[in-house]
């Protein structure tokens, strides 16, 4: 299949240059665009075809159900048995924006899109180029991250070019994202909302908004055997370079001096390693190529970066690759979701 690109300016684009995708994404085909968290990899949500289309061209186990993405409130009805309560304040505050909820599903959003759960997470995203492909498409738009399952999520075109070129219909390049980390996912179907995966709109940010909001613990720590986290996604390796990576806890001075003895050892032995660090810490390490992730007195920079710096580890052909944490507060907490899962849990105290 030939995938069409096509390169919007975000601030200076017409709706009609999104009609051809609104009609791709009609007749059930597959349509790569930017939201303000990571690109999405798009298809009319109530077609189970074209769903099925989204599962194949990810590589993605068909039980992981997929966000619903919607361009306004009265989009949301016809999807949902209801609304709870809780959900109202939630909506007026973050929508349109990077936070997902989860709600009762109506019939009408096919089980393929939900991955058999009777239940369907929704999002109104508040990209430009996104909220005006899906007026375009006049359908609801089911939407994964556009990455090949398991691999890192895309932040620009280029990285959903390299996953999805060839197996989708059209990719829309609208440049870097915002955010760089998925949404914020909220499940609302239960007694009090809770956080199933932490992101940009934070537990604290909620609280201002909703009083008490619970946090689902798959999301802070790795998944018991057999365990089926509320979020089916979380029970996967995700957001993964192909190296093997260790992320260590401490003060900076002894974090850096841990990672420059192990990648002293491991460039003795031949191996390539990566290390990511904030700007901050820089001149404390002298082993390994060394990427910048960002400043840890901005945290919005490394959730910016955490993604393509990932991807570049895989580049640049790393065996190893060492990281600084970060705290588990506010939007920091996405961030070390994010690395714990890239890390396939390695976290090191130093
Ligand atoms: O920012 C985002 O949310 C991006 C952009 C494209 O909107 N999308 C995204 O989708 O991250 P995806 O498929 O990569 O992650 C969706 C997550 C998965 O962990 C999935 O298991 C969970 O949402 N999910 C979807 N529907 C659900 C449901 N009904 N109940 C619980 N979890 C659900
Ligand atoms: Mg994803």
């Amino acid at each position: 299949m030939k995938t069409k690109i096509l390169r919007l300016d975000p601030q200076h684009f017409l709706p009609e240059d999104l009609a051809e995708a609104g009609e791709i994404l009609r007749v059930g085909g597959l349509v790569a665009f930017p939201t303000e968290t990571v690109y999405g990899l798009g298809a009319n949500a109530l077609d189970a075809e074209a769903a099925t289309k989204i599962y194949a061209a990810k590589g993605r186990p068909s039980d992981n159900p997929l966000i619903v993405h919607i361009a306004s409130e009265e989009e949301l009805a016809p999807l949902v048995k209801c609304v709870p309560q809780m959900a109202v304040p939630l909506m007026k505050t973050f929508w349109p924006g990077p936070m997902t909820l989860i709600f009762p599903k109506s019939d009408l959003v096919p089980s393929r899109t939900t991955g058999g759960l009777d239940t369907v997470a929704v999002r109104m995203p508040s990209d430009p180029i996104a909220a005006e492909m899906i007026r375009q498409a006049r359908v609801p738009i089911a939407a994964p991250s556009a990455n090949v399952s398991g691999r890192p999520s895309p932040t620009k075109a280029e990285h959903v070019v390299e996953d999805m070129n060839g197996r989708i219909d059209m990719i829309i390049d609208g440049g870097q994202v915002g955010i760089g980390l998925e949404s914020t996912i909220i499940d609302c179907t239960g007694a009090e909302p809770v956080i199933l995966r932490p992101g940009f709109i934070s537990q604290e940010m909620l609280k201002d908004v909703c009083g008490h909001v619970g946090i689902d613990r798959a999301s802070v720590e790795k998944p018991k055997e057999g365990e089926r986290p509320k979020a089916p996604g979380m029970k996967y390796r995700h957001y993964a370079p192909k190296a093997e990576m260790t992320a260590f806890h401490g003060k900076p001075e002894a974090v850096a001096e841990r990672i420059n003895a192990l990648a002293k050892a491991d460039e003795a032995v031949g191996k390539k390693v990566v290390v990511l660090a904030t700007e901050e810490a820089l001149p404390l390490y002298s082993f390994g190529e060394v990427i910048c992730v960002g400043r840890r007195a901005d945290e919005t920079s490394v959730a910016h970066n955490l993604y393509d710096s990932l991807r570049r580890c895989d580049e640049m052909g790393a065996d190893v690759i060492y990281s600084e944490c970060f705290e588990e507060t506010g939007l920091s907490r996405a961030i070390m979701n994010r690395l714990r899962k890239a890390a396939g849990y390695r976290i090191l105290e130093v």
